[in-house]
């Protein structure tokens, strides 16, 4: 079984910091927190960078398709504003965060320094799946080999993207995202070599759950913004949740 922190910050530092930035992660080591999850897409120069969305308007200064827009261009962008204005660029610099978008190498150094666990969400365009497969993976596998301390997890809704982890990186470890656990979950976790699934906390069959989380595999849900939810969901088995409520939930408990 795979090791997991119980509570895992969704996109950084869940609700309390603009999503997928590094300040969210300094929060949420600050909260007591042992592991984030990020998302990582590729620029149109192939710079892998922490962003959910294809389009850059929702949490940014900027407007477009990531997929069109040069790492260059993305580094000017101020990716704390729209969340709150006490995250704006200045005010941020002066407290030591950068509110940048991260590159997805600074996202790396900075769970590394900060001693989070990370689980990586490599987030293709539609069309990019294997590049960026192997560009997170190359990636990450050189980090681990400077810093063999990090603890790595890269999943994806997309199996051809793990598929390509599999292959460059093989001993970092594999989660397959699903939306809901099909009939067939174990072929499609060994058709990526995965060891764990992470599935929506909303479309579960508990029978079935029971099940998946009573074999080798490790299950994790998001996204659980409720302590009730996510009491259910460790006591039938589950490793481990997403949640942007990071408040819900105290230090040593996480
Ligand atoms: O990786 C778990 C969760 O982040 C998947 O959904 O859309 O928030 O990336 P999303
Ligand atoms: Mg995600």
């Amino acid at each position: 079984m795979l090791a997991y922190p119980r509570i895992i910050a969704h996109r950084g530092g869940g609700a309390l910091a603009p999503e997928n930035t590094l300040a969210g992660m300094h929060i949420a080591q600050r909260m007591g927190c042992r592991g984030v999850e990020f998302d990582v897409a590729l620029t149109a120069d192939g710079v892998p960078i922490l962003m959910h969305d294809e389009t850059l308007e929702r949490t940014t200064s900027g407007t477009g398709f990531v997929a069109k827009t040069t790492a260059a261009e993305i580094a000017k962008l101020d990716a704390g504003g729209k969340h709150h204005y006490a995250f704006a660029a200045e005010p941020a610099r002066a407290e030591g965060s950068t509110l940048g978008v991260p590159t997805f190498q600074a996202a790396l150094q900075t769970c590394t320094e900060l001693g989070l666990w990370m689980n990586i969400e490599i987030k293709p365009t539609p069309g990019t799946e294997v590049e960026t497969g192997h560009v997170v993976a190359s990636i990450a596998a050189a980090h681990l080999a400077s810093h063999p301390d990090a603890a790595i997890v890269c999943s994806s809704f997309s199996s051809a993207a793990l598929q390509q982890t599999m292959h460059i990186a093989p001993t970092i470890p594999r989660a397959l995202l699903i939306e809901s656990i099909p009939a067939h979950w174990q072929s499609a976790l060994d058709l990526c070599g995965a060891a764990a699934l992470h599935t929506n906390a909303k479309n579960l069959d508990f029978s079935q759950l029971t099940a998946v989380c009573n074999s080798k595999i490790s299950v994790a849900c998001y996204t659980v913004n409720h302590r009730a939810t996510a009491d259910k969901l460790f006591a039938a088995g589950v490793r481990a949740i997403f949640t942007d409520r990071l408040d819900l939930w105290q230090p040593g408990e996480m």
